[in-house]
């Protein structure tokens, strides 16, 4: 049977994902892009990686929305679409990235309410795991969206240069994505829009 129809979704899942990473190649990207694969293989999905060593530069001068380049603007308005979103970041004295809570600080502060987010992180080692627990999943609480249950960690060891190579990080991956899927389909085809201005 066609994943479309297993999931039930006929039109293709509109998967964002964000890494906060200052570093170009990271594992971070890679933890990301490999989510956002794990995804593609299971149901229609129509993706974009949003970087921040791609749009960071142009990000950190600026103070308000109305102050931000195009395609940082572009990339906002895809945060803001999206039916799921994948936020991930590395550790960095022990928080998510400056630049990552940056780009989170111009999304409208309603635009996430109910919007499955599926948190991710990477870091030196398992000290500062608990990253998607007490930072990531407060932020995304904060803007009412749906973290999703499962959040994918990673350390130095589950990867080989930039490459995953940890089968226990393959399976974590696996797990989140699968768990994650039928809560994505049920709020793909939740209607809160009559709800729009009373929260
Ligand atoms: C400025 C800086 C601060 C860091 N702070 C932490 C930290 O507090 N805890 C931790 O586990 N790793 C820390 N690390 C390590 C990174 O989180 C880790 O190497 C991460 O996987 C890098 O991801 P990237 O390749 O996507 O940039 C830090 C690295 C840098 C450069």
């Amino acid at each position: 049977m066609p994943v479309a129809n297993v999931m039930g979704m006929s039109n293709s899942l509109r998967v964002v994902g964000v890494s906060g990473s200052l570093h170009e190649p990271s594992k971070t990207t890679a933890l990301t892009a490999s989510l956002i694969g794990a995804f593609a293989e299971r149901a229609p999905v129509e993706s974009r990686l949003i970087e921040i060593t791609d749009i960071g530069p142009n990000l950190a001068g600026a103070l308000r929305r109305d102050q931000l380049p195009a395609r940082v603007e572009e990339a906002l308005t895809a945060i803001e679409e999206a039916d799921l979103i994948i936020a991930a970041s590395p550790v960095y004295r022990a928080t998510f990235t400056g630049l990552f809570k940056h780009l989170f600080d111009f999304v409208g502060q309603y635009a996430l309410v109910g919007k499955p987010v599926l948190l991710g992180a990477t870091g030196g080692g398992e000290r500062h795991a608990l990253i998607i627990e007490h930072q990531l999943r407060p932020l995304f609480g904060f803007f009412q969206a749906l973290t999703l249950p499962l959040g994918v960690y990673a350390s130095d060891t589950d990867f080989d240069g930039y490459t995953i190579t940890s089968e226990a990080l393959e399976s974590r991956i696996d797990q989140a994505v699968s768990r994650a899927l039928p809560i994505v389909d049920r709020s793909a085809r939740a209607d809160l829009s009559e709800y729009v201005g009373t929260w």
